[in-house]
């Protein structure tokens, strides 16, 4: 008989990564209220953009982990199973939107756009992911499964629309970037892939579409973006949390290797 308590996560162990991020921290906080223990991922805490608990525990800690290093996964992991246990859920959250130190030329013309913007944005969104599904996934396929939630974009199942964009253009041309867009797409299909390869040793792994989210956004993009969503508003933040504990639980446990995705419409016209 199922579980009286769909959505219920007690005594599962959760990794986060881009946990000091504006949605990662909702993520961190939801599945410690569904009763997860849960593993925080960051490369950087120092300004976290979201509360995250008080205190660490035997049920939540920190970990500084760089998801573009092997060894700094495998040495993050190696901590949440001494102090939390065995992972069952990961949200493979981190991601650049635009590379450090972005430049005029990173939302210039496509014909120039810097190749080390390109490359390290495939560092993080699409290596990163990889190595945390190598290492935290491996892991889980060995010890009983689990549920991994990889994180998109609506840019990575559809093109950006640059006319959102054409009105920073009136000194020089804006351009919203071409790497954000190939990264978010490539999440789609390690999804698949993985979803099918780890089949038969219980691990579910899918993709979670999101599109944007109100951070104080200027008023001409404001009125340009909410034109092309039914719902009429950007996201709250606080709006993928459902989700995530859907994705994360014994709810979603015929789903695997799908693509969900919250957009308040956006890709529907
Ligand atoms: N915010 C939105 O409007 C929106 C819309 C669609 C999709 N998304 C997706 O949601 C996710 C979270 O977005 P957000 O707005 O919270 O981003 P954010 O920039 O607030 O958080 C991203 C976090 O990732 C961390 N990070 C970056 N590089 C890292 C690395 N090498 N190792 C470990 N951590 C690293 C950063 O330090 C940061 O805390 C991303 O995957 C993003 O593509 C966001």
């Amino acid at each position: 008989m199922a579980n009286s308590n769909l959505f219920d996560l007690s005594g599962k162990v959760a990794v986060v990564t881009g946990a000091a991020g504006q949605l990662g921290g909702e993520y961190v906080n939801t599945l410690f209220r569904a009763g997860a223990k849960v593993a925080a991922f960051d490369i950087n805490f120092n300004s976290p953009k979201n509360s995250l608990p008080k205190t660490e525990s035997d049920s939540f800690i920190t970990v500084k982990v760089d998801i573009t290093k092997k060894e700094s996964i495998q040495d993050g992991l190696q901590r949440v199973i001494d102090v939390l246990g065995t992972p069952s859920i990961l949200v493979n959250n981190a991601a650049l939107d635009a590379p450090p130190n972005a430049s005029e030329q990173d939302t210039g013309p496509f014909e120039d756009y810097p190749e080390k913007s390109w490359q390290a944005m495939l560092d993080v969104n699409v290596t990163g992911m990889f190595y945390c599904c190598q290492v935290i996934g491996g892991h889980m396929a060995k010890h009983g499964g689990g549920s991994i939630i990889n994180i998109s974009s609506i840019y990575g199942i559809l093109s950006p629309d640059q006319r959102i964009y054409e009105y920073k253009s009136a000194e020089k041309p804006f351009f919203k970037p071409v790497a954000y867009s190939v990264t978010k797409s490539a999440v789609l299909n390690l999804t698949r892939y993985l979803a099918t390869y780890w089949a038969g040793k219980n691990v579910r792994v899918n993709t979670l579409t999101l599109a944007g989210v109100f951070n104080n956004q200027d008023q001409t993009f404001l009125k340009n973006y909410i034109a092309k969503v039914p719902l009429g508003r950007m996201a709250r933040q606080d709006e993928y949390n459902g989700a995530i504990v859907f994705l994360a639980s014994g709810a979603s446990s015929y789903m695997t290797g799908a693509n969900m995705v919250l957009d308040g419409g956006y890709s529907c016209w």
